[in-house]
């Protein structure tokens, strides 16, 4: 398949179905490998396209919107995304222009719109002869210079009106690939070592022990010992969390919102003698955390259970130590997963902000006198954040908070707000608690 074409495919299932990109993605692949192994290399241009169009689509709409003479009508949808792919190429790639427009063009005869060749050749065309004009022009459309939908802008103004231009430029930064070195299996510096014997080079990462940081982003087979778990992918900021909550060999721990079990492995590695419940709504996330474990030769109890519905999972014992990495909006991790501008273009939380409430409550009653619960996500906005954690203090008179006295992390009313970027870490959140009795 042409892979403009393949790109066109699957950025339609994020943009009228609403699906992950990191989903369709994955499908598309499985289908090409399953169809067509030859297809193969064209994988690293196949993300660059998919990526970078989810990346800049509020100013490749806003340019498509300034080459049309009338917009073009819903049902045309694929149209509009066949020119994004375009101009994202003229604009952004390296992609010869001739290359560029004809491959693109040559889309319409495959989609049955062989009559919006012509169409899409003079709006291509057109792009190639004004772009001089045009990307200055659009410097005041604050949607288009920030390639944020304005909604999601309102938001990250309102949240962080000193900081939200740095948080827009860095969710539009490609984020670096970082790995979670084993360490009960190799210090990080010997890992370092076997990377770069194998001609990969890293650094380390201030602050968290296990991470490092890739150079230039590699295919997991690459890794050395990927398979016989000496390193994994995780972002670094994802790495504090089993740090922060230091489980004790023998301790009862629940991991709430579990799958894909990035940091059940990570607890698991740190701990692997504690008594750990992993649990997740979602069977299907489930199935790869066990893929995981198995990988990482380290075992747990695991559930497909709604954590808030206690009487579904909990067998009444107390436990010592609760991990709740809520389910969030991202805001935090939007340069990782560029799909949530499309996604969560209004950034309607309601739903969720009721969700992180009924897991804190209903995982606090299954805590121990003394234990102590880490609430995480991977958003930078307050409302999910230490505004949650604030009215729970605020209700919940055995609860207090367990202060992270570290260096990283803006500290906010409670807890801790990592904005994306720093120390090339996504944007995350960590508030720690405690039982008094
Ligand atoms: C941020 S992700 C967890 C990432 C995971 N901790 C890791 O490090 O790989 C949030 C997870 O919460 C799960 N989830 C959402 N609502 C839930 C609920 N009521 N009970 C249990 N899991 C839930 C989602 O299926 C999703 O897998």
């Amino acid at each position: 398949m042409n892979v403009r074409l393949q790109a066109l495919n699957i950025l339609m299932q994020v943009v009228k179905h609403n699906h992950s990109l990191d989903g369709a993605f994955d499908k598309s692949l499985q289908q090409q490998q399953t169809n067509n192994a030859a297809l193969d290399a064209h994988t690293g241009l196949l993300k660059e396209l998919c990526y970078g169009v989810m990346r800049w689509w509020p100013t490749l709409q806003a340019i498509e919107q300034s080459l049309l003479d009338k917009p073009l009508v819903a049902k045309h949808q694929d149209l509009s995304v066949l020119i994004w792919i375009g101009i994202y190429q003229l604009e952004y790639m390296r992609t010869a222009d001739h290359a560029a427009v004809s491959e693109t063009v040559a889309c319409a005869q495959a989609i049955k719109k062989q009559w919006a060749k012509s169409l899409l050749n003079a709006v291509l065309r057109r792009f190639q002869r004004e772009r001089g004009q045009l990307i200055p022009s659009l410097e005041n459309n604050l949607v288009a210079s920030t390639a944020h939908p304005s909604g999601l802008l309102a938001t990250l103004q309102q949240a962080w009106p000193n900081d939200w231009r740095y948080i827009v430029e860095q969710n539009n930064a490609r984020a670096p690939m970082s790995l979670r070195v084993n360490q009960r299996l190799i210090s990080r510096t010997d890992y370092r070592a076997r990377l770069e014997q194998a001609g990969i080079f890293a650094d380390v990462v201030e602050h968290i022990d296990s991470a490092l940081s890739l150079k230039n982003a590699c295919p997991v087979e690459t890794l050395p010992g990927f398979n016989d778990g000496l390193v994994s992918v995780q972002d670094a900021a994802a790495q504090l969390a089993a740090t922060l909550l230091a489980p004790q060999s023998g301790q009862r721990v629940i991991d709430a919102c579990a799958a894909p079990g990035g940091k059940t492995c990570h607890l698991l590695e740190q701990a692997p003698d504690i008594d750990l419940l992993a649990i997740d709504s979602k069977a299907w996330r489930l199935q790869r955390l066990e893929e995981n474990l198995q990988r990482l030769s380290l075992s747990c109890h695991v559930q497909v259970a709604d954590a808030i519905d206690l009487e579904s999972w909990w067998d009444g014992q107390p436990v010592d130590r609760i991990l709740l990495d809520a389910p969030c909006s991202g805001s935090g991790v939007i340069r990782r997963h560029p799909d949530i501008k499309w996604l969560r273009q209004e950034f309607d939380i309601e739903q969720l902000l009721t969700t992180q409430s009924e897991l804190l409550r209903a995982l606090w009653s299954t805590l121990k006198p003394g234990g102590v619960l880490l609430y995480a996500t991977c958003s930078i906005l307050a409302a999910e954040n230490h505004q949650q954690i604030t009215r729970f203090l605020a209700e919940v008179d055995d609860a207090e908070e367990f202060p992270i006295a570290v260096n990283w992390g803006c500290p906010m009313l409670h807890g801790r707000t990592i904005l994306p970027g720093e120390n090339g870490m996504d944007g995350f959140y960590y508030a720690r608690l405690r039982k008094k009795r």
